[in-house]
């Protein structure tokens, strides 16, 4: 059963958040997102094939504020059925909670809009930054920033439909680095705010960088500056809670977007306002206990929208990364990837997540890099 609509967390949960981690008042300028109070800055961003209800369970267990779906295909959402079934998946704990759609025509846009709003979903993100050239050939998500008139169309068709709904909008921060692109970039966020959009996400990238080279930060300085009473989430080499951190306070943007970042590492929320209240306090990887009860969490709720033959082939990914934070970190890695099934996983806790010794922090070589994003089809 879907759950009810939530347009607004209660105002005691940030409080809590702000007096567990012990965060003054003053740390924290916009938490909020159109009407919706957030409990913390640092959001789990949406991540094709990862951030599903079960990543973003866990991550909120452990401090995040705020969560967006994978990117979710309009039409896949139109035409109903099990793809629609599959695509919906929330419940009562997973607020608030953004449903990210993608797709090139305004009617199909805002019809899925619509059926996600009716699904409980708080706000509605727009995907206009997506790389992918598969996505980019459609006229969809980052090729967006390349026909300014789609772009309008689709904001204009989506806010039409949903009334005052909060929506936002996901960009790159320019298609290439021409100057047109910088033009066309401010033509659709002016769009977006004249319309009423609640937030910005801005990927401090271009779509031709695809995740290549470095996320130009001070573009998002610049942009927190010309529209200083807009929402702004930054986006770009959050890797870490010391990056989101820096974000933060270099950038001025209100919210973070922590993606390849919080892939295995849903500790890092609350380290990032451990950090953010306090830069000099000591935060220390997860202990191994820790790690083992993340993981069960995880997979439990991993199998129980996939079913044990995708949730494995989902955790087998997430384990890797998972791994890096376990002192045999090579070693577990490597049994990750040899799990086929239930018992195979569990083997692997068993043997590996069985002590209360103590975590490591991951090398930067310890898992492959993840650098792809497309919208999942149905699954
Ligand atoms: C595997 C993968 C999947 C992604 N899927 C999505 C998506 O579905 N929706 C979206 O808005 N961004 C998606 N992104 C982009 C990220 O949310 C984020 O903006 C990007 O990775 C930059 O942040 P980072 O450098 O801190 O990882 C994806 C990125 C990766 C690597």
């Amino acid at each position: 059963m879907l759950p009810a609509r939530r347009d607004q967390m209660p105002s005691g949960k940030q409080e809590a958040f702000r007096s567990a981690f012990g965060i003054r008042h003053s740390a924290i300028t916009q938490m909020q997102i159109g009407p919706i109070r957030l409990s913390s800055p640092f959001c789990q961003a949406g991540l094709a094939g990862y951030s599903d209800r079960a990543m973003r369970l866990v991550a909120r267990r452990r401090g995040c504020g705020y969560a967006v779906t994978e990117a979710l295909l309009d039409v896949i959402l139109c035409n109903g059925g099990e793809g629609l079934r599959k695509s919906i998946d929330i419940n009562d704990e997973d607020h608030p909670i953004a449903g990210q759609i993608i797709g090139s025509e305004p009617e199909t846009m805002s019809q899925a809009a619509a059926i996600m709003a009716g699904a409980g979903y708080d706000v509605i993100d727009l995907n206009f930054a997506c790389p992918v050239k598969k996505i980019k050939n459609k006229a969809r998500g980052g090729h967006m920033l390349l026909d300014v008139q789609r772009a309008v169309s689709v904001m204009k068709a989506v806010r039409d439909r949903l009334g005052d709904r909060p929506l936002t909008v996901s960009l790159r921060r320019a298609f290439d680095d021409s100057p047109q692109a910088e033009d066309r970039f401010f033509e659709v966020i002016e769009t977006a705010w004249s319309l009423g959009f609640v937030a910005a996400r801005v990927h401090a990238r271009t779509v031709e960088q695809k995740y290549f080279g470095s996320a130009r930060w001070p573009f998002l300085t610049d942009l927190k500056q010309r529209y200083p009473t807009k929402t702004i989430f930054g986006s770009g080499d959050v890797f870490t809670a010391a990056d989101a951190v820096r974000m933060y306070r270099q950038t001025g943007v209100d919210l973070i977007w922590i993606a390849r970042g919080a892939i295995g590492n849903p500790w890092i929320f609350e380290h990032a306002a451990r950090l953010l209240n306090n830069p000099d306090s000591e935060i220390l990887p997860p202990t191994i206990a820790q790690q083992r009860e993340a993981l069960i969490e995880h997979f439990q709720i991993a199998m129980e929208i996939h079913g044990e033959s995708l949730a494995g082939r989902r955790m087998r990914k997430m384990g890797i990364k998972y791994s890096r934070f376990h002192p045999a970190a090579a070693e577990v890695k490597h049994e990750f990837i040899a799990v086929q099934s239930l018992r195979d996983w569990q083997n692997v806790l068993n043997r590996w997540y069985a002590s209360e010794s103590p975590g490591v922090w991951p090398n930067d070589n310890a898992a492959d890099e993840v650098n792809s994003c497309e919208p999942i089809q149905a699954n």
